[in-house]
């Protein structure tokens, strides 16, 4: 095929989509094709190489469940979730002269679980999961830093062998889960464990590929909060543990510096909210600025 004919390919497949009716689906779906067919040409792709990439994806699709989203994990560990969530954020940013940049987002990922139980501020959702103590404390604010009474944290978290709840059991019940809402000054407090360095699901086709390229499978040790108050913009974020191991190699290129948090070791004793401990416990301090719904 002269080169002429490639650039004709790609010109009629793109005029065979330009009569979609819905125009995001049009512009959505002739990327797609200029993209896919920029990138056969630029690989030179072989018919063998297209066939294997084919295959991979349908593996992804066997084993997808609901509990085992395969895709998505495909998605995170091209960084194509990460760009998503931050053009989201770049999209609803705002840009308030003088106000200070809002929390940064970053990917869901597979488990959370809708539904964890509404705690009291100081509640333990640690309790019975292995793990190191560790006590969780900030404030959220909106991006003027006003304080956020009632702003709702959806907190969940792996546990100290770097497990979630729901990859303990086919019948799982919630662990190391809870939602708080913050005080008058919009404060809140809360203890968990302190989260340990983990490695993605590699028992299939995503594993194979990070094992094929030399990729680490590890995310650093973290903890996740969906943080919402009315009349601002859902943060999905997390927070990392600073000297965490594969602090610098997350999996899912999930880590931005501003999320990384020193966590303080301390002896048995006194915490912060009065609780005795008889162990070495940790603590962590951390303030999440929302940006107001735009106008
Ligand atoms: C997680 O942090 O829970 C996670 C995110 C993306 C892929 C796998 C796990
Ligand atoms: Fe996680």
């Amino acid at each position: 095929m002269s080169e002429y004919n490639q650039e004709k390919l790609t010109q009629d497949v793109l005029a065979a989509f330009a009569g979609t009716p819905e125009p995001r689906l049009r512009e959505l779906m002739r990327a797609a094709v200029k993209h896919i067919h920029a990138f056969a040409r630029e690989v030179d792709l072989k018919p063998d190489e297209w066939l294997a990439g084919l295959k991979f994806l349908e593996s992804v699709g066997q084993i997808s469940t609901e509990r085992r989203p395969e895709f998505i994990l495909l998605s995170d560990t091209v960084g194509l979730s990460m760009m998503v969530v931050a053009l989201a954020q770049a999209r609803a940013s705002g840009d308030v002269k003088g106000a200070t940049p809002a929390t940064e987002a970053t990917v869901e990922g597979p488990f959370y679980w809708p539904g964890a139980p509404d705690l009291a501020l100081g509640a333990d959702i640690g309790e019975g999961v292995p793990g190191e103590p560790c006590f969780y404390m900030g404030r959220v604010t909106d991006t003027n830093g006003k304080p956020l009474a009632g702003a709702l944290l959806d907190v969940w978290s792996g546990d100290g062998d770097g497990k979630y709840d729901v990859q303990l059991s086919a019948e799982p019940t919630m662990k190391a889960r809870g939602r708080f809402r913050t005080d008058a000054e919009g404060r809140y407090w809360f203890w968990s464990i302190l989260p340990t360095c983990y490695p993605i699901p590699d028992d299939g086709p995503v594993g194979v590929m990070m094992r094929a390229t030399n990729r680490s499978i590890y995310r650093p040790g973290h903890i996740h909060m969906m943080v919402s108050a009315p009349g601002h913009v859902d943060l999905t974020t997390h927070i990392f543990v600073a000297n965490s191991p594969h602090i610098d190699e997350d999996a899912v290129f999930g880590k931005r510096d501003s999320l990384v948090v020193d966590f303080d070791h301390h002896p048995p004793g006194k915490a912060p909210d009065g609780r005795q401990l008889k162990v070495p416990y940790h603590s962590a301090s951390y303030d999440f600025r929302l940006v107001p719904t735009p106008a």
